[in-house]
């Protein structure tokens, strides 16, 4: 009964036109793309799904905002693992099922889904590296326009109100199982899937006041993978939210954009892998965004 990845991300989007365009140049593959509805897909096979923000087949969301993540649907790694948590899960929310796909509202009134995590084989390879004499890379010269082709979602990040942040995270940790990796007093709780390693899939950031979403990240290759991504999204006018950096919870390279279906979108790599070895670390003060930034002089 565990789940081990995110398999699906379901938008609501005020401009479809503007959000399908967003998608394609964030790298995605294509699957369909139209008014109604579009859709995407990582090289792993997880889904990113857009329907008009007016579609009445979506769910409520605690977000006024036009354009938001309205569910994430998380994979579990068979059939009766499935079966069990919804069963769990039953006992106190209304389910529903979609092709299935079991649908119904976290704590905090966001839309999630249990199906079975239908994972495709990926052809990964690490990037090779000259230094000094040990010389992979021959004859291979490094492309200058490449555009990220993100590899998978890593993970998914709600704000939570304050007050309702024990219940909140609670319900991830004791009714799906994720594992807690990291938790800041007044920052959040990352916490990473039960059949995952991943220092995060799932980051819950304590606001005091409100719901919402806040961001996807998306996995790339390397540094050079966030950088080039990045600059692709720059060159096509998307905003980023962030300079390019690396985190200190979590350790992975970032880059934060804004993204017209909602949020911001990620692109990440090399970030930190726990697994049941690995203590939750308890913070009184949140010891910081980043280990450096590249608009930080200080590298503080
Ligand atoms: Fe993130």
């Amino acid at each position: 009964m565990t789940i081990t990845r995110v398999e699906k991300l379901i938008y609501g989007v005020e401009n479809m036109d503007l959000g399908t365009r967003y998608y394609r140049d964030w790298g995605l593959e294509e699957v369909e793309s139209g008014p109604d509805h579009a859709v995407f897909r990582t090289r792993v096979g997880q889904t990113i799904e857009l329907r008009p923000a007016g579609d009445s087949t979506l769910p409520a969301t605690p977000d006024p905002a036009g354009s938001t993540l309205r569910t994430a649907v998380w994979g579990v790694q068979d059939a009766d693992g499935l079966k069990t948590m919804v069963d769990a899960v039953s006992a106190d929310r209304e389910v529903r099922e979609e092709d299935g796909t079991f649908l119904f509202a976290d704590e905090s009134g966001n839309g999630l889904g249990l199906t079975v995590a239908q994972p495709v084989e990926t052809d990964v390879s690490l990037m090779p590296i000259n230094v000094n004499t040990i010389e992979p890379r021959m004859n291979d010269v490094i492309d200058p326009k490449a555009q990220a082709n993100p590899i998978r979602i890593g993970h998914v990040v709600y704000a939570i109100e304050m007050a309702d942040r024990e219940k909140a995270v609670g319900f991830y940790l004791d009714r799906l199982g994720f594992r807690l990796s990291d938790s800041t007093k007044t920052g959040g709780d990352f916490m990473r899937c039960g059949g995952g390693h991943d220092h995060h899939n799932l980051f819950l950031i304590s606001r005091a006041d409100r719901n919402a979403f806040d961001h996807a990240s998306f996995e790339v290759e390397n540094f050079d993978m966030v950088m080039m991504g990045g600059k692709f999204m720059k060159e096509a006018g998307w905003e980023p939210d962030t300079a390019p950096g690396r985190h200190i919870l979590g350790s992975n390279y970032y880059w934060y954009f804004r993204n017209p279906c909602g949020g911001n979108t990620e692109y990440f790599a090399d970030m930190d892998r726990m697994d049941d070895n690995w203590e939750p670390r308890f913070w009184e003060e949140s010891p910081g965004f980043s280990i450096w930034s590249l608009d930080d002089a200080s590298m503080a």
